[in-house]
């Protein structure tokens, strides 16, 4: 038992000194004032700091096979680098290889994943349709807790679905109550426009934004929320980066449709400058899709967040290190596509969103964790400080300063997106299942004490009134 004494509990609803009591069986079993540490129970100092509950990254990919590799950080490194930053829980994508069982893909995740140090859930993704996956989305939902379905509308000749997929599957999850991700870049158009640029003898780095502009996100965007639509299906769109596609949400959900939009934190404050680093192994570290935008575009992804048009922050956490990276040094098209992020989300935001006021401190919980709990459909035992709630909390100290490095990180890759700078507002402990895990720079993870979290499917917004009420029968 670990009794959390003397700080000020915030919550996505309210801010008010109580201690924690975390029970034995890994639950948060009292929360008050001047609670009584029971006989044996261990006492933490949490005097001056800030009491919430866990980070919840919804969106990492742990040792994924991707573009002829795998990503650095496995489910234990990188899960040990998110207690590090005060991420407790992660939701990480099973990726089935086109044309396999998604069911056996769900169980090789499965296996993968043993060794996570903290709490995770598995989103799965549908990568081609056949009565197959019609019929194994239904044991994945009946059986073994996966809500949530991922699709790509990029990558065109790997993992890229086209409009039919997206109407069979998106229908076929609504009829079991589980929620539809996307990938919004229209593929088509990247594979058009990387051929044409490879053709006019763009090899670099900086072809890769100048084959994805901000009109390829906002299309794709816009047509899945239009084929939801039609079927009045509830939608995520995963790292939305820019005001195309943050507009096409906003204008959904004015209509009366449900689309969650998640943002990352590297999308917060990098620009695509980073593209004209005359080091080509330093840009090619930033090739993710979708790419850094015009700084202007930032602007309107923390007015999404600040306004609850876009809901959630995330970190599509995914490694390669400058070898893996270097496979695309003549042709851009090669670079495996990613970035690591899971160890300073909550730092960026707290330092980029609540220092400067863009963000107060509920929905700065809010946006780490609590929404994520509640879209996902495991609130409150995640994403709460409550009797009962899984005791997964993060002590946060919103006045200490710390350089982010990977010098001094504790993710599987040898860079940082974020390096050198300073942030305020730093993780000094994370309680992960009642269990100290990080205390004041010294990780106690350990390999394998993460269990996997069943997600429900039938979330309160996709109750057959809800739907009804939508579709209009
Ligand atoms: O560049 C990225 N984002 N890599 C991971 C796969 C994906 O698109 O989410
Ligand atoms: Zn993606
Ligand atoms: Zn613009
Ligand atoms: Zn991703």
């Amino acid at each position: 038992m670990l009794l959390v004494r003397g700080g000020t509990v915030v919550t996505a609803e309210t801010t008010g000194r109580a201690d924690v009591l975390c029970g034995a069986d890994g639950r948060i079993a009292a929360v008050g004032l001047d609670l009584e540490a029971p006989v044996g129970c261990a006492v933490l100092d949490a005097g001056g700091l800030l009491v919430m509950p866990g980070g919840i990254d919804p969106h990492t990919h742990m040792e994924m096979p991707f573009m002829g590799t795998v990503s650095s950080d496995d489910f234990y490194t990188g899960t040990a680098a998110g207690l590090a930053g005060g991420t407790t829980m992660v939701i990480d994508f099973v990726i089935p290889e086109r044309g396999a069982s998604i069911l056996k893909a769900w169980k090789h995740w499965r296996e993968k994943a043993q060794k996570a140090a903290s709490d995770y859930g598995l989103h799965v993704a549908i990568t081609h349709w056949d009565d197959t996956v019609h019929a194994e989305m239904g044991i994945l939902t009946r059986d073994c807790g996966v809500n949530s379905f991922k699709h790509f509308m990029a990558y065109k000749g790997a993992l890229m679905v086209d409009d039919g997929v997206l109407l069979r599957s998106i229908s076929r999850a609504l009829e079991l109550g589980a929620l539809c991700n996307v990938h919004a870049e229209n593929g088509d158009a990247v594979a058009y426009l990387q051929a044409d640029l490879l053709r006019k003898g763009v090899t670099g780095a900086k072809g890769h934004p100048l084959s994805r502009p901000p009109e390829v996100e906002g299309e794709a965007a816009q047509r899945v929320i239009a084929i939801a639509g039609l079927l009045g299906a509830p939608l995520y769109i995963v790292h939305v980066s820019t005001e195309e596609a943050t507009r096409a949400i906003t204008e959904a959900r004015a209509r009366g449709q449900r689309v969650y939009g998640e943002v990352l934190a590297q999308h917060l404050v990098i620009d695509d400058s980073v593209y004209d680093d005359p080091d080509p192994l330093r840009a090619a570290q930033y090739v993710m899709s979708p790419p850094f935008r015009p700084r202007h575009h930032q602007k309107a992804l923390w007015a999404g967040l600040a306004s609850g048009q876009l809901q959630t922050t995330a970190t599509d956490h995914c490694c390669f290190c400058a070898p893996q990276k270097s496979a695309g040094q003549d042709d851009f098209t090669r670079i495996p596509n990613g970035t690591p992020g899971i160890e300073d989300r909550m730092s960026v935001l707290w330092h980029h969103g609540v220092r400067t006021g863009r963000l107060t401190m509920q929905e700065f919980v809010a946006v780490t964790s609590t929404n994520t709990a509640k879209i996902f459909n495991i609130h409150p035992r995640k994403g709460s400080v409550s009797v009962g709630a899984d005791a997964d909390l993060v002590l946060w100290d919103p006045d200490a300063s710390r350089t982010i490095s990977a010098r001094t990180h504790h993710q599987n890759v040898d860079y940082n997106v974020f390096e050198g700078m300073e942030v305020t507002g730093v993780a000094r402990h994370t309680i992960s299942g009642g269990r100290h895990v990080w205390a004041d720079g010294d990780l106690r993870a350990v390999r394998g004490e993460g269990r996997y979290v069943e997600r429900p499917c039938f979330s309160p917004d996709m109750t057959a009134e809800l739907r009804r009420a939508w579709v209009g029968v």
